[in-house]
């Protein structure tokens, strides 16, 4: 190998190493992150995001497939996003090399003599893949200076019941680690608190309240149970079907909140994911779908955003108070489905690290009991 190829790969794998050391611990690898929406990447635009801390240039080849390229050319490390697209190939701003979207590889330097003898294939950018589902594209994002695994498992895709329905995305960024962004996602006591509003629930609606979790893979699930009565919503969708409202929520790792709610053919699907951009910055992307007629986009959408708002509004005012690193605390029952997180999260790393199988930390069916 020559001395310049030599030098070049050394750069590359201290780059990785100086990433793997710098990676904050709490990120979870392996794992599908929703990178953009479908949306962004139209035509030669490049797209580009960070998730888990890495750089990403998102675009679509010519035959319309997604791909994600880490933004950073192996050269000199110059974005590849101020370069171009042209079909299968994005071409650096700054010396023009130019690597094949989807595998990273480099196809051409231009500076290169026929008397050059470096092997350009043998050089890469870095590359992530890439799957679209329910208007996301989602990156699977293994840990700087690993390998892919030889079989990558499949994205996730948000649950639909019916041929025909609504489907709405909102997004928005919260400044506070990733492990905060989600604890707060599956928090049932700040609803009274945080979420009043005319037409969700007042203050004064608090009550005790008693649910069902179980144990799935890599999470937990509160049972299938009739939502409380304090919420008009599910009082109307009731009254349209004479049946029974049900509703189940799922929390699965990495980052994942689903919530299915059916009366008669009825459905409502939720889904929120907490995604680490940073480790002092996530973002929810929330995608919600449905086949009940008196909800027009427009009106959810108007909920939905309340809803976020509220959220992203208290999570900014806690970064204030979690920027002096004061002790914290997690009580029962309120606060176990934090706990649960926090087990299976440790349990994972732990089994991945052992290469043992993943200890799940409920060992069966749980009351919790808490006042919301
Ligand atoms: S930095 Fe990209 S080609 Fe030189
Ligand atoms: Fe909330």
């Amino acid at each position: 190998m020559s001395e310049a190829v030599q030098t070049m790969l050394q750069t590359n794998a201290d780059a990785a190493r100086e990433t793997e050391r710098e990676a904050d611990p709490g990120f979870l690898w392996d794992f599908w992150y929703p990178a953009v929406r479908s949306t962004e990447i139209t035509g030669r635009k490049l797209a580009t995001a960070m998730l888990l801390e890495v750089p990403l240039v998102l675009g679509r080849t010519s035959d319309a497939k997604a791909f994600a390229l880490r933004d950073s050319c192996p050269h000199r490390g110059m974005p590849l996003s101020y370069g171009r697209l042209d079909g299968q190939v994005v071409e650096c701003c700054y010396h023009g090399w130019r690597f094949d979207a989807c595998s990273g590889r480099c196809v051409e330097i231009p500076s290169l003599t026929s008397q050059d003898k470096l092997k350009v294939e043998r050089i890469f950018a870095g590359h992530y893949p890439c799957a679209e589902r329910d208007g996301y594209v989602w990156v699977y994002m293994n840990e700087p200076g690993t390998r892919l695994p030889e079989t990558i498992p499949v994205a996730p895709a948000l649950p639909v019941f019916s041929g025909k329905y609504k489907i709405t995305h909102l997004a928005c960024e919260l400044p506070s680690h990733i492990d905060h962004g989600i604890i707060g996602l599956m928090d049932p006591a700040h609803g009274p608190f945080v979420h009043q509003s005319w037409f969700w629930r007042s203050r004064h609606s608090i009550h005790e309240k008693e649910k069902q979790f179980e144990p799935i893979p890599n999470g937990f699930r509160m049972s299938k149970h009739s939502p409380s009565t304090n919420s008009a919503p599910y009082q109307l969708l009731k009254k349209m079907t004479g049946e029974p409202v049900t509703t189940t929520i799922d929390f699965v790792l990495p980052n994942q909140r689903l919530e299915e709610i059916h009366s008669g053919k009825l459905w409502f699907s939720s889904r929120a994911t907490v995604t680490p951009v940073r480790r002092d910055l996530c973002r929810i992307d929330f995608v919600a779908a449905w086949n009940v007629a008196f909800l027009p986009v427009p009106i959810f959408r108007m909920f939905g955003k309340t809803f976020l708002r509220q959220d992203q509004a208290t999570m900014i005012r806690q970064a204030e108070g979690l920027k002096h690193n004061p002790q914290l605390m997690l009580i029962d029952d309120a606060d176990r489905p934090a706990k649960w997180y926090f087990a299976l999260k440790a349990n994972l790393i732990e089994s991945r690290r052992t290469g043992t199988p993943m200890v799940h930390p409920m060992a069966g069916p749980v009351t919790l009991r808490w006042r919301s």
